[in-house]
């Protein structure tokens, strides 16, 4: 399978390189077809801004639609960098998750269909930042994003949401719509109590809202073995962080950073390179994983 699907996506790459960067390459997709077993859901989250989220949420999402599992990408951040990443470039006539979020447009109808097979991706707009002020006196406001997810889950084997850096209530609808949080940290000093931090949040969504959400593990993001820092902080994540931890290292790749500018995943930009490599196993990864253990908070965050 393997080598005709890979010849399949360096073809599809050619034919993107040779469209407009600015196009947009995507087509919509109503309804998704029907499928019968139910996704497992996984919410890719850390407060902590730019340590790896939307990179991780996109080119995870394209290897789990490589490797043949039906999935779905939804953007939850209003500032939108996963829809961009795959060529949905502003349009106020868009159907967002925020249309759907309000049931202005039924859910089908915000789901897209990206240029890779398997792959789906409902976009964030701007407008979702608007959805904080208006959920704020509404019955049951942490849990719309929950609502929508369940209306299609049984579509997916995989949906992944993309969340921005804050703690608010799009946050805790989030982690509200997910079985199991998967938590990209940066090896960079203070990135330990960050990670206690989170690992509180979570203990009070499964505490005040009686969801119980489980960690799917934490992924070490930018990882340079020739930095003495990089490998102290893993070190002391594995010592400290009593949850799973990837075996799959994401390296520091330029190929990782420039392919959202091509608007596209690093499997259509440069699918031989280490930062490819790194998300196809970590694909492998999940999709072998055991359920998700349930919640520890047990962590002595001392810096590293
Ligand atoms: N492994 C990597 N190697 C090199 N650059 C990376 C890597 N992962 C992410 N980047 C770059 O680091 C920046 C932050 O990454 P990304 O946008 O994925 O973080 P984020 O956590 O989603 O940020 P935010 O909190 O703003 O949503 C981006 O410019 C991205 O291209
Ligand atoms: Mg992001």
């Amino acid at each position: 399978m393997a080598s005709s699907k890979r010849a399949e996506v360096a073809e599809l790459a050619d034919a993107l390189d040779s469209k407009s960067s600015d196009g947009n390459i995507v087509r919509v997709r109503v309804p998704p077809s029907a499928h019968t077993i139910m996704a497992r859901v996984i919410t890719i989250f850390n407060q902590k801004g730019g340590v790896g989220k939307t990179t991780t949420a996109m080119n995870l999402a394209a290897y789990l639609a490589f490797l043949g599992k039906k999935t779905l990408l939804i953007d939850f951040d209003p500032q939108f960098n996963a829809s961009v990443g795959f060529g949905i470039t502003y349009d106020p006539r868009h159907e967002t998750v925020y249309q759907a979020l309000f049931n202005k447009q039924p859910v089908e109808q915000v789901v897209k269909q990206t240029y890779l097979s398997n792959l789906d991706i409902i976009p964030s707009s701007a407008d979702l930042s608007g959805a904080l002020v208006e959920l704020v006196n509404v019955p049951n406001r942490e849990r719309f994003l929950r609502g929508l997810v369940d209306k299609i889950r049984s579509y997916y084997d995989f949906i992944l949401i993309d969340m921005g850096p804050s703690l608010n209530l799009l946050t805790i609808n989030g982690l509200i719509a997910a079985d199991e949080v998967l938590i990209p940290v940066q090896c960079e000093y203070y990135s330990l109590e960050g990670l206690n931090q989170l690992l509180k949040t979570i203990d009070l969504i499964k505490n005040n809202m009686g969801h119980p959400l489980k960690i799917a593990g934490a992924l070490l993001t930018m990882y340079d073995e020739r930095e003495e820092l990089s490998r102290n902080v893993a070190q002391k994540i594995h010592e400290r962080f009593p949850h799973y931890i990837y075996r799959t290292r994401i390296p520091r790749s330029t190929s990782l950073a420039e392919a959202p500018s091509l608007k596209r995943p690093i499997i259509l930009y440069d699918p031989q390179g280490l930062g490819a490599q790194a998300y196809e196993a970590l694909a492998r990864e999940l999709i072998s994983q055991e359920q998700a253990v349930p919640l520890s908070t047990d962590m002595d965050d001392e810096p590293v």
